[in-house]
């Protein structure tokens, strides 16, 4: 008898593999497709090796800007490619010898959920079965294929197909204008192609503080990414878009076409209606100790429909595994970050300003150019950045905080901590940060209110 069956092992189940095999507990992980799910295979990993490919050209040849004198760039695709390929085997890898580590079965078949015992599940794959005390499902989302006329799952590139292109194409349609859509906006304009993003509503990266969207959207039409905004696909005719918006019908054409309009939960096939286990509209309903409706049934992941994120997947896991060992823990979301993988990137933690408003909440903002801060300026010639800080009004608490520009993604954490930790602003002006750093900005912001 098992102590823990996981069914996926993406971000969630294998942490939850990884952290359950850590408190003794012994452990079996199905997956039907490969170890470390989207993230590392067709999500997050590769598309930040290929952008820190793209990032680097970029600069080279920005080199002169810099006292740099780099003549002759450029790039190798399929070197970026065959690097791409190469990262994802050995953090592949990594996450075998973790299971090896804790001990944890890992079965590289599909699993289906035979039957729910009173005191435990059989999950039956490769022709076995495998009793288990407690399931956690951590399936994951897929690419959402929408009801647009002519298009099909085998015609349209999604995240996935897109990642074994074996040539750049010159020129790319993006339907979509949220992550996916604008991170491969962005690494195909940085590799010369001519990159049309079609949004159907009125501002790209939808739940992102619209300001910093705006920034964005500039940033990258500067750099010659043509957005149809308000532009909603109609139909797909091979690559070309038929596009309908405020100046009526349009067609445009391509060489590839990237779908990414959200993602579909993976909730069917591998038995679990009989488990009973309840949804929400978004995904598998759970409470804050990542428990379903069902005891013993766990969810973590993209199928809870929360908020589809690697690191939401990850914490998911702990408080299910902990709350399964008796360790009480409590999910919370208000200060999960995000960030898009842009250069320049956009990273943001807790509420937006236009959710501030649409919750009634008192509060005060305040915006400040990233060149407060010397290192900002040091390192980006002649670009700008702007950080955004959303406080309560009342007590000065932080409740938001959005940045655009480099290398926001390594520094957001400390909004994110300054939230989960209830700070202030004058709790933020009394910590020290090193001297020169982006970092800096907080403070410098937290003077302003
Ligand atoms: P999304 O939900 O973020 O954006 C999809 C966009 O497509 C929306 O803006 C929507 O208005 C638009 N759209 C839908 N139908 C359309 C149509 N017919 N014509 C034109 N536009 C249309 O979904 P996306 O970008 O596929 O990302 C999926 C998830 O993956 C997100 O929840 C995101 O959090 C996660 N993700 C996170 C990353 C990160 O943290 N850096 C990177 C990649 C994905």
């Amino acid at each position: 008898m098992y102590d823990l069956g996981i069914i996926g092992a993406g971000p969630a189940g294998y942490v939850a593999a990884e952290r359950a095999g850590h408190k003794g507990m012994k452990v079996v992980i199905f997956d039907k497709r490969h170890l470390g799910g989207v993230c590392l295979n067709e999500g997050c990993i590769p598309t930040k090796t290929m952008l820190y490919s793209a990032k680097l050209y970029e600069n080279a040849l920005l080199g002169e800007k810099y006292g740099i004198s780099c003549t002759g760039v450029s790039f190798d695709f399929g070197k970026i490619m065959d690097r791409k390929d190469k990262v994802v085997k050995k953090l592949v890898a990594g996450v075998a010898s973790k299971m090896k580590l804790v001990k944890a079965e890992v079965i590289m078949a599909e699993a289906q959920i035979e039957e729910r015992k009173p005191d435990h599940i059989i999950i039956k794959a490769d022709g076995n079965s495998y009793p288990c005390k407690n399931l956690l499902i951590a399936t994951g989302s897929e690419a959402a294929i929408p009801p647009i006329k002519g298009l099909t799952k085998e015609k349209a590139y999604t995240n996935r197909e897109i990642l074994q292109i074996k040539e750049l194409p010159k020129s790319i349609n993006i339907i979509g204008g949220g992550v996916i859509g604008i991170e491969f906006a962005g690494f195909f304009n940085s590799m010369g192609v001519k990159v049309n993003v079609f949004e159907m509503l009125d501002e790209i990266l939808p739940g992102i503080d619209a300001e910093m969207s705006t920034l964005l959207r500039n940033e990258l039409k500067k750099k010659g990414v043509e957005f149809f905004l308000g532009a909603k696909v109609e139909e797909v005719k091979g690559n070309t878009v038929v596009i309908s918006g405020k100046e009526g019908q349009k067609e445009v054409s391509a060489d590839i076409l990237l779908v990414a309009v959200g993602r579909k939960i993976n909730s069917e096939g591998f038995g679990l209606e009989k488990t009973g286990v309840e949804f929400t509209p978004k995904g598998i309903k759970i409470d804050n100790h990542c428990r379903t409706n069902i005891p013993n049934i766990y969810a973590a992941g993209d199928v809870t429909g929360f908020s589809l994120l690697a690191h939401t997947a990850y914490r998911e896991a702990e408080v299910a595994v902990n709350n399964i060992v008796g360790e009480k823990d409590i999910m919370r979301y208000d200060a999960i970050p995000g960030v898009v993988y842009t250069n320049p990137e956009v990273s943001s933690v807790g509420l937006t300003e236009e959710e501030a408003v649409k919750q009634g909440i008192k509060f005060k903002k305040a915006t400040l150019p990233l060149a407060f801060a010397g290192r900002f300026i040091a390192e980006n010639e002649g670009k700008n950045g702007l950080i955004k800080m959303i406080t309560g009004e009342k007590y000065g608490e932080i409740l938001g905080v959005h940045i655009i520009g480099n290398p926001s993604s390594e520094i957001i954490y400390g909004a994110a901590m300054a939230i989960e930790m209830q700070m202030r602003v004058k709790d933020l002006q009394q910590v020290v940060f090193p001297h020169p750093t982006v970092s800096e900005i907080f403070k410098e912001i937290a003077f302003t209110f």
